[in-house]
């Protein structure tokens, strides 16, 4: 607290800081799993509470000159109808990082991701779209989920996760979004000192391995993952260190998803931007047939070889380009470094393209890490004038600006849909689908 105030003590705005606490009523859900309030003018983005609570908050973040201020519901002096007790004791105020929504009835986490994704399309694509959120079959109450979980090992060598803007850690003995699988492993009663994580992942098939980051980092196991959709039946070699949807069933989800809305045709050629090991690439090369084609482009060097060895051989038609997608296309962009865990901003150096571009498409299927395809790329894929796209995005703001990237450029969003893949926690997959206007 402030020297100026105590709980019920109404604080100046302007002198607001760390620790001060004000009653607020609670305004809409923004990105990021908090909602906005103002105090005096201010602007206060809060965790733990709902649109429309009026609560206590307690400033976190921030403090006189700053743009907002951040802060946790400390106490609701007036709980919203969707309010729930969360059903794991480490979400709250001050404590585990890794769930936003714990105190929302499922059904409205999802309502309030759906108003986030319209929010983020009005305003920076100007698209006037009403979205509902669909759960991921397979889906129990938004619990017992996750197939791939790091935790974090402190200096005495426990795991646990960390608080929220933190680097400290919680210790924990459980954690309700993660399989039964993956903490059945023991890994959160486990020692683990000398170690910065331990990574656990419970694949579909076979059972779960756990990766101690740094030690195993290096040699990390390959795991086997089955998907069972309607446009693809197959398994896939994955590193247990690489790329695979965490949710049991998203792959199959997104997959469906991805071919009704393009709905490739035999003898049409693709692209697959954002290979992985292969998913969307397998579904298009199933659909195009042997007289198509399919370049897929990925950063990562174990997920392309993976796909060389399981995807290529099955099928010729499909061609890897290990790369960045915009190395590959030799534009400049900025973004996170492909294949980096830690990421970091750089600016990448204008390139020839590679010579297995063609020189146009039919299909394309872009899904990006959360920083998104971005203006350079976007322009180039455009370039090679397809008749659709799938866009499949994590981050909602960064589809909606491509969004308007590929409507500046021709094209128009026809299909979206929403999945709640990640339960509990504030995000949203999306998979969109535009298609060439007519000239
Ligand atoms: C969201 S994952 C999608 C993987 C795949 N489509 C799937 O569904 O399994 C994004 C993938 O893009 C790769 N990646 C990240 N940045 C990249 C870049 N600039 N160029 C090419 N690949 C990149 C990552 O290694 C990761 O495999």
């Amino acid at each position: 607290m402030s020297e100026t105030a105590a709980p019920g003590d109404s604080v100046s705005a302007d002198g607001l800081t760390v620790g001060d606490e004000v009653v607020v009523d609670s305004g809409p859900i923004a990105h990021g799993g908090f909602v906005v309030a103002r105090h005096e003018g201010r602007v206060l983005f809060i965790r733990h509470t709902l649109p429309g609570e009026r609560v206590r908050a307690r400033i976190t973040e921030g403090g006189p000159g700053d743009r907002f201020l951040r802060a946790d519901a400390v106490e609701i002096l007036d709980a919203a109808p969707a309010r729930l007790e969360p059903p794991c004791p480490y979400a709250g105020p001050g404590l585990c990082g890794g769930c936003d929504f714990q105190h929302v009835d499922v059904a409205e986490q999802r309502r309030l991701k759906a108003s986030v994704v319209t929010e983020q399309l009005q305003r920076l694509a100007y698209v006037e779209r009403d979205v509902v959120v669909e759960a991921v079959p397979g889906d129990v109450e938004g619990l017992r989920w996750r197939t791939r979980t790091e935790f974090a090992v402190d200096a005495e060598g426990r795991a646990g996760m960390r608080r929220h803007r933190s680097h400290d850690l919680l210790a924990i003995d459980d954690c309700l979004i993660a399989s039964e699988r993956v903490v059945g492993t023991g890994v959160l009663q486990g020692h683990w000192a000398g170690e910065k994580a331990v990574d656990v992942v419970a694949p579909s098939t076979g059972p779960a391995v756990v990766v101690r980051i740094p030690s195993d980092e290096a040699d990390a196991p390959v795991v086997t993952e089955t998907i069972a959709a309607q446009s693809l039946s197959r398994d896939f070699d994955v590193s247990a260190r690489g790329f695979w949807q965490v949710h049991p069933g998203a792959a199959a989800t997104f997959v469906d998803a991805v071919i009704d809305g393009l709905r490739p045709q035999q003898g049409e050629r693709c692209l697959d931007l954002y290979a992985g090991v292969g998913v969307f690439t397998s579904a298009l090369a199933q659909a195009v047939g042997e007289r198509g084609q399919v370049i897929a482009v990925e950063s990562d060097a174990t997920a392309v070889a993976q796909a060389r060895l399981n995807v290529e051989t099955v099928t010729p038609w499909v061609q890897y380009v290990q790369g960045r997608v915009d190395h590959v296309f030799g534009v400049e962009s900025t973004g996170r470094v492909a294949g980096s865990r830690k990421g970091g901003r750089r600016r990448s150096a204008p390139r020839r393209p590679n010579s297995a571009l063609p020189p146009t498409a039919d299909v394309v299927v872009l899904d990006p890490p959360r920083t998104g395809a971005g203006k350079a790329v976007i322009a180039a894929v455009v370039a090679l004038a397809p008749r659709a796209l799938a866009y499949v995005a994590c981050d909602p703001a960064a589809l909606a600006r491509d969004t308007a990237y590929l409507m500046e450029r021709g094209y128009a969003l026809t299909s979206l849909r929403a999945f709640d893949a990640f339960p509990m926690t504030h995000h949203v997959e999306c998979v969109a689908i535009f298609e060439r206007n007519e000239p």
